[in-house]
């Protein structure tokens, strides 16, 4: 006996800066719910059947590149990673605040984590020059395991999009940016003393911003451990700020 399929109504987010006299507004799309459809799916179902005029990102369809995060009812989450089978009632879909809107559900999260990597200069510092004769400098697995843990973060935008701070302090570096530094204090082969980092991220537009809202880390598809990083360099700054480091 065949089941019926479900019809689900998606209203999504409509603009193109290009063309400013037309205003945003919600457009309504129908599709046939099938089973396992992702939200990606469904995007491209509705630009390939019904309107190829639709704007929206994606590379991977594997929850690796991070550049398909768009608030979906309300909430930032990956398109290629969120079934349609989890949400109730009608789809709605708009872009992620925070980041330069390109046009409909694309926004360019790219500038913004290249201006973080070179704000916080998310790169390792070191007198040291490469030599290949030198064997391997060996790490303990679990400091090892640490920077891993931190970088793992795909730029994807959600945290930034969820947090209050970030929709209302233009500069503010995010739970993503903070994480970055996390990654860089805890490697020892960095240089850099508690002090340079303070010089970065020592004020309201960095670590001092963050009002311990937890949006980023409820957000974050790749359940990255962002309370503890924030609580982390936060504490750092905090004592060097008092002179105690
Ligand atoms: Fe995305 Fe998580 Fe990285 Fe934020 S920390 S950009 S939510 S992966
Ligand atoms: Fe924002 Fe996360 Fe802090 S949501 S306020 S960065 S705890
Ligand atoms: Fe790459 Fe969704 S398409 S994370």
């Amino acid at each position: 006996m065949n089941k019926k399929i479900k019809q689900r109504r998606f209203s999504i987010f409509r603009y193109n800066p290009q063309t400013p006299e037309v205003k945003p507004f919600m457009q309504e799309y129908f599709l046939d719910d099938l089973a396992g459809m992702t939200i990606f799916v469904a995007l491209n179902n509705i630009r390939e059947t019904q309107d190829p005029s639709l704007n929206f990102d994606f590379v991977c369809r594997a929850a690796i590149c991070g550049s398909c995060a768009m608030l979906i009812n309300g909430k930032p989450r990956l398109a290629c990673k969120t079934l349609t089978s989890d949400l109730k009632g009608d789809i709605v879909l708009m872009p992620l605040p925070v980041f330069k809107l390109l046009g409909d559900l694309s926004v360019d999260t790219g500038s913004w984590f290249r201006e973080i990597t070179i704000k916080t200069q998310a790169w390792i510092h070191t007198e040291s020059t490469f030599n290949p004769e030198l064997t391997e400098l060996p790490m303990e697995n679990s400091l090892a395991n640490e920077i891993y843990e931190a970088e793992r973060c795909i730029e994807c935008g959600c945290c930034i999009a969820g947090c209050v701070t970030a929709n209302l302090r233009e500069n503010f570096l995010g739970a993503a940016g903070v994480n970055k530094v996390a990654r860089f204090i805890i490697d020892p082969r960095d240089r850099r003393e508690t002090r340079d980092y303070f010089e970065i991220i020592g004020s309201d537009d960095g670590t001092f911003g963050c009002m311990s809202l937890m949006a980023c880390e409820d957000n974050c598809p790749m359940e990255l451990p962002l309370q503890k990083q924030l609580s982390f360099v936060r504490r750092k700054m905090l004592f060097h700020g008092l002179g105690k480091s």
